[in-house]
C-alpha cells in the first residue's frame, strides 16, 4: 500500500488538467491515474486544483540574527501556505554568509525547523573574496548588492566585483544580484527624501536600476559569470536584459508580483506597505516588465519576502523600512495576475516553479508525473479570498496584500508527500 493517495483533484500538466488520483510513497510521486488502489492515507481533493509547488528564489527569513522579524519556522510556514514548497533565502543581516563555517552552520540551524526544502545563497561581498570557493558544496549562489539596500552587505568597487564575479564563475555557481546604482540613489534622496511616497519613486529612479544594470551585464562579459538579476523594476532593465540575452551572454532576470500588479500611484496611495527596494516604478515599466515576463525576457518570478515588524510597517513612510511581507500569498497573487491576463497558469509554473529549477539545479520537481518529488499544492479557485492580517503566518502580518482581494487560496501543501501546510 502506497503512503498516500491524493483522490480526485483537477491535476494540472502540460497537456492540460484533468481530474486523477496521484500516488506517493517515500516522498515520490509513483502513480497518477484514475481509481487508484487506497493508500495508507487518504484526502479527498475533488473539486480543488493540485499543482506542483512553487520554487521561490528569493526570500528573507532573517535567520540567524533578525528572529524577532521572521524566523525559519515562521517563514517556511509562511512559504507553505504561499504555494511554495521550495524556499532559496538570502541572509542580508548580521551575520552575512561570508564563509564555508557560516553556511554550514546557518544551514544546520535552520533546515530541521523547515516545512519546505532550503537552499541558501552566500553572501559575495569584501569578507567574503577568497572563500567563495569552499563555500560551493552549500549554496546556489552568490549574492552581491551593487548597492547598499539593507544592511551593508554592498559593494562599490569595480576591481572588487570583478574579482567576486571570477571567483563564482570558478566555483561554478551563478552570481544573483541586486542591481542600483548607489551614486543615483544618494543623489536622488538628498533631493526628494523628503517628498514621502512619490519622493522614494524620484530617487530610486528607472535610471537608478538600469544603470546597475548595464554594470551587472559589463562584469558578466567580462569574467564570463553566469549572472542572475533579482527583482527587476524598470522598463530600461527589461530592453537591456533583451539586448544582453541576444548577445548570448549567459544572464537571467527576475521580477517580483508587486512590480507586475502596482504602480507609483499605488505607492502614493497605500503608503510605506507598498515601500520597497528597487521602488515600485509607473504604468509604463509596469507594462514593459508584464511584457517581459510574458515573453521570457524575464525568467523567474519571485516575492523577495522582506519582513518587518507591524509597528515598523505602520510607521509614517520616510520611517518605514523597506519590504513587503508576501510569501504567504505568492500562488494566490500570481492567480491574480492570470486574472487579469498577464500570465498564464503554464507560465506561472515556468517562471515560478520550472526556471528557478533549472537555473539552480533542483532536481525533480515542477511535474506532477511519476518519479518526480511529492512537493505539490491543492488550491480552491473557486472562490475569491481576501487575507486578512490573521491569515499570515509570518510574523510579518502587514502587507499590501492583507484586505487585498484574491481568485484562489492554497488549501493544502505537500512537501515530499508530508502535509506542510493546511493540517
Ligand atoms: O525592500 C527591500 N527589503 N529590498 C531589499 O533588497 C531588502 C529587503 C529587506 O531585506 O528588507
Ligand atoms: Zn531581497
Amino acid at each position: 500500500m502506497v503512503d498516500l493517495v491524493i483522490r480526485g483533484a483537477r491535476v494540472w500538466s502540460d497537456a492540460g488538467t484533468r481530474v486523477a488520483d496521484v500516488a506517493i510513497e517515500a516522498g515520490e510521486i509513483v502513480d497518477v491515474g484514475a481509481d487508484l488502489a487506497r493508500g495508507a492515507a487518504e484526502f479527498d481533493a475533488s473539486g480543488l486544483l493540485l499543482l506542483p509547488g512553487l520554487i521561490d528564489d528569493h526570500v528573507h527569513f532573517r535567520e540567524p540574527g533578525r528572529e524577532d522579524k521572521e524566523d525559519f519556522a515562521t517563514g517556511s510556514h509562511a512559504a507553505a501556505h504561499g504555494g511554495v514548497t521550495t524556499i532559496v533565502e538570502i541572509q542580508n543581516n548580521a551575520p552575512l554568509m561570508t564563509s564555508r563555517a557560516a553556511v554550514e552552520a546557518k544551514l544546520a540551524l535552520v533546515r530541521p525547523k523547515a516545512r519546505v526544502n532550503v537552499g541558501i545563497y552566500g553572501s559575495a561581498t569584501v569578507a567574503s573574496l577568497g572563500k567563495l570557493g569552499e563555500m560551493a558544496d552549500y549554496v546556489l549562489g552568490y549574492k552581491i548588492f551593487l548597492a547598499p539596500s539593507h544592511g551593508d552587505a554592498g559593494v562599490d568597487s569595480d576591481e572588487m566585483l570583478r574579482a567576486l564575479y571570477r571567483e563564482a564563475a570558478r566555483a561554478g555557481r551563478p552570481v544573483v544580484v541586486h542591481a542600483e546604482d548607489k551614486a543615483t540613489i544618494e543623489k536622488g534622496l538628498a533631493q526628494f527624501s523628503t517628498d514621502g511616497p512619490r519622493g522614494w519613486s524620484r530617487a530610486r529612479s528607472p535610471a537608478a536600476e538600469v544603470l546597475a544594470v548595464e554594470r551587472a551585464l559589463r562584469l558578466c562579459e567580462e569574467t564570463g559569470a553566469r549572472t542572475h538579476v533579482f527583482h527587476l523594476s524598470a522598463a530600461g532593465s527589461v530592453d537591456r536584459l533583451a539586448d544582453a540575452k541576444a548577445k548570448g551572454l549567459p544572464v537571467t532576470g527576475a521580477t517580483c508580483p508587486h512590480y507586475l500588479l502596482f504602480s507609483d500611484d499605488d505607492v502614493a496611495r497605500v503608503g510605506g506597505l507598498l515601500k520597497v527596494n528597487p521602488s515600485i516604478k509607473g504604468a509604463v515599466d509596469r507594462a514593459r516588465l508584464r511584457e517581459g515576463i510574458r515573453d521570457g525576457t524575464l525568467d523567474v518570478l519571485e516575492t523577495d519576502h522582506a519582513p518587518h515588524l507591524p509597528t515598523e510597517k505602520s510607521a509614517p513612510f520616510n520611517d518605514n523600512p523597506s519590504g513587503i511581507s508576501s510569501v504567504d500569498v505568492f500562488l494566490p497573487v500570481l492567480f491574480k495576475l492570470v486574472e487579469e491576463g498577464v500570465l498564464t497558469l503554464d507560465l506561472v509554473i515556468e517562471r515560478a516553479c520550472r526556471a528557478p529549477a533549472r537555473l539552480f539545479g533542483i532536481a525533480n520537481k515542477g511535474t506532477i508525473a511519476r518519479g518526480f518529488d511529492a512537493d505539490l499544492v491543492l488550491v480552491d479557485d473557486r472562490q475569491p479570498w481576501t487575507p486578512r492580517s490573521e491569515d499570515f503566518l509570518s510574523k510579518a502580518k502587514l502587507s499590501p496584500y492583507v484586505g487585498y482581494t484574491l481568485p484562489a487560496r492554497v488549501v493544502r501543501t505537500y512537501v515530499g508527500g508530508r502535509v506542510a501546510f493546511g493540517d
